[in-house]
């Protein structure tokens, strides 16, 4: 049997190329070496207010870029959270065994409770559900962007304590980074991560930004005050540009080396652009003929539900007779020795 792959992408803001290399695209070279699941984490995106229309149109929007990218839905499910009920119920047993400080000291609860005037206990909670979403299926291997290592190291916690206290049931997650791309920066601020929910046009190139928009946004970014590329002293933002042309094109560090050595910022930042356009215009191309018919989406949600669900049901099953839960199957019996 394969191992299995669990990742996941919230609906809210504007998709970027930041959440592409750190994240997609290695879901796409990745997913015919095991068995993917591809999810689209809506209980995550509300705990931060979104209008429901909105969230409705970007579950859509966000599962056509998951197929335009290339995930192959014969091959892995794509599905929304909120379609199998066992996420949620999950998280409540992993509630149940993790440590409040364990979540007052995760880096992206203290930023995003920072910038809101009320904070939901949704939000504290955030980590508890992504570990669910993971644990759910048992899965082995999770892809993701540098910036969720932290809530990766947790659920590996959550999964050992849970393990200790009730005995072995769930595997204990490794993440996987890719080697170049884990952490894409502002191109307005290279001194920050390049995010969704970030105000402002020169921050992040979207993956459905026109190829003008994208010319635009990565000529203005910020770099330093050297003319020209010195391996030797790279400021962030230069560095940032050199990380999005390797991903790209997947040069070794030698032939980038030898390449931009020397180079001046104009030259460098008009080659990462014509690099990233000619990514994307297929890319959007895909994306164009996917959304050109209004069902085809949704069949696909459909059936990446269908064929989780049964997963996730007898995960659930398993953890509440080990705590010693009502299962609609068993009952009160307690599980046998062998599961
Ligand atoms: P989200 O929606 O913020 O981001 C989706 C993926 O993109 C990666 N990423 C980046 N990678 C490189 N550079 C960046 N600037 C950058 N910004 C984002 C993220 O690391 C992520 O892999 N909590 C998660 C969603 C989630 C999840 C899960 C992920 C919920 N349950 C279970 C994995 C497994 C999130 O908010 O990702």
């Amino acid at each position: 049997m394969k191992a299995r792959v669990f990742s996941g992408v919230q609906p809210s803001g504007n998709l970027h190329i930041g959440n592409y290399l750190g994240a997609l695209g290695n879901w796409v070279r990745m997913q015919h070496d095991y068995e993917s699941i591809f999810c689209i984490v809506d209980l995550h995106a509300v705990t931060v207010f979104q209008p429901p229309e909105e969230l409705r149109a970007k579950i859509l929007e966000i599962a056509a870029l998951f197929l335009a990218a290339g995930i192959d839905p014969k091959h892995s499910s794509i599905m929304v959270q909120s379609a199998v009920p066992a996420h949620a119920e999950l998280a409540w047993m992993l509630t149940c065994v993790t440590p409040v400080g364990w979540l007052e000291r995760m880096t992206q609860y203290k930023a995003k409770a920072a910038a809101q005037q009320t904070v939901g206990d949704g939000l504290l909670q955030y980590p508890v559900l992504m570990a669910a979403d993971i644990m759910l299926y048992q899965a082995a291997i999770v892809p993701v962007g540098e910036d969720q290592a932290q809530h990766l190291e947790l659920t590996r916690d959550i999964a050992q304590r849970f393990n200790s206290l009730y005995g072995e049931t769930f595997v204990v997650p490794q993440t996987s980074l890719p080697t170049v791309g884990a952490r894409i920066m502002g191109l307005d601020d290279p001194t920050t991560k390049m995010s969704k929910s970030a105000a402002g046009a020169g921050h992040a190139v979207a993956l459905l930004d026109p190829p003008d928009r994208i010319r635009k946004t990565i000529m203005r970014a910020t770099t330093d005050s050297n003319p020209a590329v010195d391996f030797a002293s790279l400021g962030p933002g230069v560095e940032n540009l050199m990380n999005i042309f390797q991903a790209y094109s997947g040069w070794t560090a030698e032939q980038m080396r030898t390449h931009f050595t020397g180079m001046r910022y104009g030259d460098l930042k008009k080659q990462v652009a014509e690099m990233v356009i000619s990514h994307l215009e297929p890319f959007q191309q895909r994306y164009r003929q996917i959304t050109s018919d209004p069902g085809y989406v949704a069949g696909v949600l459909r059936q990446g539900a269908e064929r989780v669900a049964p997963i996730a049901n007898s995960t659930v099953e398993l953890v509440k007779s080990r705590m010693g839960l009502y299962t609609e199957k068993r009952g009160l019996a307690p599980p046998s020795q062998a599961e």
